[in-house]
């Protein structure tokens, strides 16, 4: 099994609990975080995974699910892509405090918000025609079982987008490794208060399969037209999938 591992967490349900406390502890925080530490090309990544899908959003009466929704930024980017289309779009996560938040900010949307682990979610089978997850993916404490969760609920031909973040290479990987090891855990835990979540963000990228893996995985999951796409450099990237 390979999956996230916050430190001290000896199981899979453990690491599923450190993983929400850890989550629920930045929540009044996340946005600023995620935009300071970006520098807000965060905005940029959501716009960009939305528009690789802008196919499945112009359908009418598309049901697409945001997994691991957070605070609702990518949720909203594909809400914006659908524009006047009238798709329905559902995000989910299992920390209230980070839907809490979301519910806030798209209160005058027709955005849905529904509390849900990835591994185990409250939907029959075959229910979405997309499924997307921002950053939220690496997190599952079972790699595998989020796929196998991700596909059950798909219809057939439905697709899924995982963006998340990469390693990039040569020089520009060196530069940006001092600043996502060393810079960036020290501003997120001035900022946010809380110690932990900043360290883990690097180690959890470094324990994330290199593409070529992740790929590998799904296609061994049951998925069809496995691709990956760089973004910026390779510091994120946008996993691509069909059922
Ligand atoms: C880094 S945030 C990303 C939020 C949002 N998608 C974004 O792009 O800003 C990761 C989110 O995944 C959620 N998450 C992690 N593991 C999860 C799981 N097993 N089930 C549901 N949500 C999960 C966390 O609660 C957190 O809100």
């Amino acid at each position: 099994m390979i999956g996230a591992s916050p430190a001290g967490s000896a199981d899979r349900a453990e690491a599923a609990r450190a993983v929400r406390e850890m989550f629920t502890s930045i929540a009044p925080r996340y946005d600023l975080l995620n935009h300071v530490l970006s520098c807000n090309i965060d905005r940029l990544w959501w716009r960009r995974t939305a528009k690789m899908f802008a196919d499945v959003l112009a359908r009418p009466d598309a049901c697409v699910l945001d997994l691991c929704c957070g605070t609702g930024d990518m949720t909203s980017a594909l809400l914006r892509q659908a524009g006047k289309a009238p798709v329905r779009i559902l995000g989910a996560d299992f920390s209230h405090a980070m839907l809490q938040r979301a519910s806030i900010k798209s209160a005058a949307t027709p955005l849905r918000w529904t509390e849900a682990d990835a591994l185990n979610l409250p939907f029959g089978d075959q229910q979405f025609d997309l499924l997307t997850a921002a950053f939220g993916f690496r997190n599952l404490a079972d790699y595998d079982a989020g796929l196998r969760e991700i596909l059950r609920v798909l219809r057939p031909g439905g697709e899924f987008g995982i963006l998340d973040f990469g390693e990039p290479g040569g020089l520009i990987g060196k530069a940006y490794r001092v600043y996502f090891k060393r810079v960036l855990p020290a501003i997120g835990t001035m900022i946010s208060g809380v110690k932990g979540p900043y360290a883990y963000l690097p180690a959890s990228v470094e324990r994330f399969p290199a593409p070529e893996e992740m790929l590998d995985r799904m296609r061994r999951a049951g998925f069809r037209e496995a691709s990956w796409t760089p973004y910026t450099f390779g510091i994120a990237g946008l996993y691509r999938g069909r059922r």
